[in-house]
């Protein structure tokens, strides 16, 4: 996919905003803890969504997406073949269901943007390896994240893994710049050619957010509701979300408060 030359536009951020973007960043992915003990089997996504937003205003920060281009609820929660902008409501979660829950949260007019994925009660191995492959999709990306680098190679890395599996990237929705807005340049496409796009510098923090799919990777829009984007052959979807700052050595993931997704310094 070719990229427009968007490098003057991507904010180098100061220390100072790094600062406040980690601090958003870290409410962000406390809530999608402060969620782990409610999602189970009968209980419904709008339930969880006010677990969430309950959890995002006694910390003083707002959700990001309600009101955001007409956007209604304070979180995104998306099922099974829901690839991403699932509405919140009455479903009910079944055994056997797959589950992202997205939150943004701006504190003290910062952003911090990220999703995981949760399993209700026991699910199928397809689905436990869509979803151990989607998570190390986007450790790769991470890994990519570095001074320097292409941002194009984020993408290219992460699709070559995906697919050699047989699984297909999602390339209708992407990362994205985030920090001082909720989506700022760049765009951060999860397919990509080798060493295209801008290069990456030091003070630059976006998402990597991957959408994989267990079948083809295009999607549809609800047409009722105008956001919940599926697959279009109803098989499954799958997706993990950071909010990751370049660094002049290795990748901070600002979101990644169990350090997860670290890179040890030896191999910078
Ligand atoms: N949080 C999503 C993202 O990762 C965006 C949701 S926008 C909404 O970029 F309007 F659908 F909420
Ligand atoms: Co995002
Ligand atoms: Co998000």
């Amino acid at each position: 996919m070719a990229f427009r030359d968007t490098k003057s536009k991507i904010i180098i951020k100061t220390p100072e905003q790094i600062e406040g973007i980690k601090k958003s960043s870290i409410v962000a992915a406390q809530t999608l803890k402060a969620v782990i003990p409610f999602v189970k089997p009968g209980v419904s996504t709008g339930f969880l969504n006010k677990v969430c937003t309950d959890f995002i205003r006694d910390h003083k920060a707002i959700p990001a997406t309600l009101g955001y281009h007409g956007y209604t609820k304070e979180t995104c929660i998306s099922v099974n073949d829901v690839i991403c902008h699932g509405i919140p409501g009455s479903y009910e979660l079944r055994e056997g269901d797959i589950v992202n829950v997205d939150v943004t949260t701006i504190l003290n007019g910062y952003f911090g943007d990220t999703s995981t994925m949760f399993a209700i009660g026991e699910i199928s191995e397809h689905a436990k390896k869509l979803i151990r492959v989607t998570k190390e999709c986007l450790a790769i990306g991470i890994r990519q994240s570095i001074a320097g680098n292409y941002l194009g190679n984020i993408g290219y890395e992460i699709n070559k893994y995906a697919t050699s599996f047989g699984y297909s990237v999602v390339y209708e929705f992407c990362g994205h710049g985030v920090g001082l807005k909720f989506h700022e340049e760049p765009e951060v496409s999860h397919v990509a050619d080798k060493n295209s796009g801008p290069k990456l510098a030091p003070g630059m923090i976006f998402t990597i957010e991957p959408m994989i799919n267990a079948g083809k990777a295009r999607s549809k829009v609800d047409k009722k509701d105008g956001w919940t984007a599926r697959t279009i052959d109803g098989k499954l979807s799958a997706q993990f979300e950071h909010t990751i700052c370049v660094t002049k050595e290795k990748p901070l993931v600002l979101t990644d408060i169990d350090h997860e997704f670290e890179i040890p310094k030896e191999i910078f």
